[in-house]
């Protein structure tokens, strides 16, 4: 089926769309929210300052706002399939959101384990709708997926942090719907890098259909281990879905920017912060503060060369509104209900 196509008024599921491509045979259950298929937007202001064509590809348009729901439809329909009752994660945030949604819908019991006091309201107030069991750990992420792994080695509990090959299987259909919407036709993708998942499933969609893009990966200064070729014990930054200091697919990433001729690099705090400020005020896209670290890269290293580029926007702006609300350029501005002060704060100088 191609993009578009809908199925009783609505959209393909992800597994259905890519079926052939995935490990998923006809009649297996499937626990679906719609997700994938999401926009590939045009994006003026960064290709005139960059001077080539850029991108960006939604991925906050996915069920939950953010692409974990890719992986998230194949890690919890593998699992109901073989018969587990329970998924377990460490999370930022986002694999929390999307597990506990694709759980609910399953019928099965959620667990996750964030690290206390960094993950975004948005993404809080989603777990704890959808009824997963929340453990806030006195420690960081890193930390919270040692346990979880030590965990399920003796508790039938499902994983699905990308350690779980079904998430990896899932996000790669990200590129195939890149692919099928340029043709083919692109030098370099751009994508923010935590646990490293994301940008190993993109080189893997990519290399399925022999394309072979510029993998661009950017973490932020204070959790860049990737670029620092160490662990970092005490990973620090804004952009709270990379706060990650031991990536699981650690080997992968690096094989995916070393194949694909790209390269992981760092972005600072107010880099990413710029970048976030100006695609919303600039592009109309809100994107949380991680998902900008793509564009953030992008502006401070330049295309190389490139003349079809993609970033990757991760997940929503609403995700983490008191990050937009701490760092913007916009007003508030009280006011009276009278007309002369209404007046004076609608036209006046600001
Ligand atoms: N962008 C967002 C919005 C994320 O939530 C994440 C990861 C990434 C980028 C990085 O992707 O880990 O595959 O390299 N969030 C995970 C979570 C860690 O728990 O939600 P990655």
């Amino acid at each position: 089926m191609t993009q578009g196509e809908v199925m009783d008024g609505c959209h393909v599921p992800l597994i259905e769309r890519f079926r052939g491509r995935l490990p998923f045979a006809e009649g297996d259950p499937l626990v679906t929210l719609q997700e994938g298929s999401t926009p590939l937007l045009r994006a003026p202001v960064l290709s005139q300052m960059v001077g080539a064509t850029v991108r960006l590809k939604l991925e906050g348009a996915n069920p939950t706002g953010s692409f974990k729901d890719r992986g998230m439809t194949c890690a919890v329909s593998a699992a109901v399939r073989d018969g587990a009752k329970a998924v377990i994660c460490a999370s930022t945030g986002n694999t929390a959101a999307s597990a506990a949604a694709y759980a609910a819908r399953a019928g099965i019991t959620c667990a996750v384990i964030v690290p206390e006091g960094k993950i975004a309201q948005g993404k809080l107030a989603q777990t704890l709708i959808h009824g997963a069991r929340v453990i806030s750990l006195a420690g960081n992420f890193d930390q919270a997926l040692e346990l979880v792994r030590e965990l399920v080695a003796s508790h039938p509990i499902v994983l699905v942090n990308s350690v779980n090959e079904f998430r990896i299987e899932g996000q790669k259909t990200a590129a195939f719907e890149v692919s099928e919407a340029l043709d083919g036709e692109l030098d370099a993708l751009c994508i923010p890098v935590g646990n490293a998942g994301n940008i190993t499933s993109y080189w893997r969609g990519f290399r399925e259909v022999g394309m072979a893009p510029r993998l661009l990966g950017f973490q932020a200064e204070g959790a860049a281990p990737l670029v620092r070729g160490e662990i970092v014990e005490q990973p620090e930054t804004v952009a709270s879905a990379i706060r990650i200091g031991n990536p699981v697919r650690w080997e992968d990433a690096m094989a995916a920017a070393t194949d694909s001729r790209g390269a992981i690099r760092a972005v600072s705090d107010s880099e990413i912060l710029a970048a976030f400020r100006l695609l919303a005020s600039k592009e109309g896209m809100f994107c949380e503060p991680a998902s900008a670290a793509s564009v953030a890269g992008l502006l401070k290293y330049g295309a190389e060369g490139a003349e079809q580029i993609v970033c990757v926007l991760t997940g929503r702006g609403l995700k983490d509104p008191e990050t937009a609300i701490a760092h913007n350029d916009g007003m508030v501005i009280p006011c009276p209900a009278e007309m002369g002060p209404i007046e004076e704060a609608v036209l006046g100088d600001p």
